[in-house]
């Protein structure tokens, strides 16, 4: 189907939106491939390290065809017999990554001091990539670190900030463990205070949630660290708004990007954070272990962050804090650079139809979840596009009080795992500072090699496992 097919179809169609995006194609994965249009990589990315395989994909016109998205799922190495929808814990690689990788790999392994850097010096390839991947991300090279996930990031920057007794940080209750971790040891350590904000489940707009952190800001606050989009439920942060209230108070803002990069289509620049995280293994779809720093005005940073972790600070050509932080002894170079591949597979297809066909999958699968077990169930904004991910929290529970019960939805898990081979997780958040109980949900990733089929399966599986436990 082309691209002026599918809009008159969106245009006269009557039915349901899951008929229209079942007679569109959407709703099926894996299959045959329908144009092949070459795309070279190494011409692409000008990188001499590039997959053994191509990748190859129709025109973007016709991004709109079912048949499209089937070509991207078959660009994936995902077993057939599992329906995958937890890309928010750990990705999968498609066959192009892996190949790097394994490629890499080899000619690591068959000679190391050769290949260290794949046959140029690897601290010119990781200028190489960084520029790549800085290009691809809105950023400048010098303010790109390539990391080893979005942990090591926030670390490196809150560790690096220069902050005292008495300083305040604001953050969520929704933030993730990995980013408070790194809060707590300051706290700990230097007698900074932590305020956690309570949010909206599910928020309604924007605003409330600026309304929220606008009303918690006092003159101690130094710094504000939130999510791009909160892995608890899915909720996408207004950040270029907070990060602009940051600045203009003279507050710095981290940014844990862990579910953004590689689901959504931004810029950083444009998004206007000091630091972002984020995970190069997740919606990226690259190698375990890998990540990106992001640093912004790394060359004259106003903020002096201290590198924290490298191997030249006491050298008199240390360069800027991006190139120090670079420079952190030995590092998995052979998955960095298959990485890059990950991008140039976002590139293929562009992050505008990324984002898009994630937002759509989204969607689809709230509205089958509001279908089975009441819009109440849903703890995922619904009807604003500008505060959905790729991330749906609910409960699939009647009984009010089991959505606390995290024994119940950690058996939903595991059951449907065993008896399905579908993959998802439970998440527990407070609602409150002062709850003593948490708040369970199940949450489930959608991604572009996702289908509405399996999201089909998916929740009638789980509507049966939670009616009899
Ligand atoms: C919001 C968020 N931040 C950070 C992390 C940690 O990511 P990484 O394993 O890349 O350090 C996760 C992991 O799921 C996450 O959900």
């Amino acid at each position: 189907m082309s691209l002026i097919k599918s809009t008159i179809l969106d245009q006269t169609f009557k039915g349901t939106r899951r008929q229209l995006l079942k007679a569109m194609g959407i709703a099926t994965a894996g299959g045959v491939s329908s144009l092949i249009l070459s795309q070279g990589l190494n011409a692409a990315s000008g990188s001499d390290n590039a997959a053994a395989e191509k990748i190859s994909l129709p025109p973007s016109s016709d991004t709109d065809d079912g048949l499209y998205w089937n070509d991207v799922r078959s660009k994936f190495v995902l077993r057939p017999d599992i329906i995958y929808l937890n890309t928010g814990t750990e990705g999968s690689m498609p066959a192009s990554v892996l190949a790097s990788l394994t490629k890499n790999l080899k000619e690591f392994a068959g000679s190391p001091m050769e290949c260290i850097g794949f046959k140029e010096d690897t601290h010119q390839m990781q200028i190489k990539n960084r520029k790549i991947f800085s290009e691809f991300a809105g950023a400048d090279f010098s303010e790109i670190v390539l990391t080893t996930n979005t942990t090591e990031g926030l670390h490196f920057a809150v560790n690096g900030l220069d902050l005292k007794k008495g300083d305040e940080i604001i953050t969520t209750l929704h933030d993730h463990h990995s980013g408070l971790s790194a809060l707590h040891i300051l706290k700990d350590r230097k007698g900074i205070t932590i305020k956690e904000l309570a949010l909206p489940v599910p928020a309604d707009s924007k605003q409330e949630i600026i309304d929220i952190f606008e009303r918690a800001i006092t003159a101690k606050t130094k710094v504000i660290s939130i999510c791009n989009i909160n892995y608890t439920t899915g909720l996408r942060m207004p950040v270029k708004e907070l990060c602009d209230m940051a600045r203009h108070r003279g507050i710095i803002s981290i940014v844990d990007g862990a579910h953004a990069m590689g689901a959504l289509d931004f810029n950083l620049h444009d998004l206007g954070c000091d630091f972002y995280a984020c995970s190069g293994h997740k919606w990226l779809n690259g190698p375990p272990g890998t990540g990106i720093f992001y640093i912004r005005n790394a060359g004259n940073n106003p903020h002096s962050l201290w590198p924290v972790l490298t191997e030249v600070y006491y050298l008199s050509n240390k360069g800027r804090v991006s190139t120090m932080l670079q420079m952190r002894g030995q590092q998995n170079t052979p998955a960095l650079a298959a990485m890059i591949q990950a991008v140039e597979l976002q590139k293929t297809i562009g992050r505008n139809k990324v984002q898009e066909r994630i937002l759509s999958l989204n969607r689809y699968l709230k509205e089958r979840i509001i279908e089975t077990w009441g819009k109440e169930n849903l703890m995922t904004s619904f009807e604003q596009n500008d505060l959905c991910s790729g991330l749906t929290s609910f409960t699939p529970f009647k009984v009010f009080k089991d959505r606390y019960d995290s024994k119940k939805n950690l058996e939903v898990c595991k059951q449907l795992r065993k008896q399905n081979n579908i993959y998802i997780r439970n998440v527990d958040f407070k609602l409150k500072k002062t709850d003593t109980t948490k708040t369970n949900a199940l949450r489930i990733s959608t991604h572009i090699f996702n289908s509405c089929d399996e999201i089909d399966t998916t929740v009638r599986a789980i509507k049966k496992i939670a009616d009899k436990i």
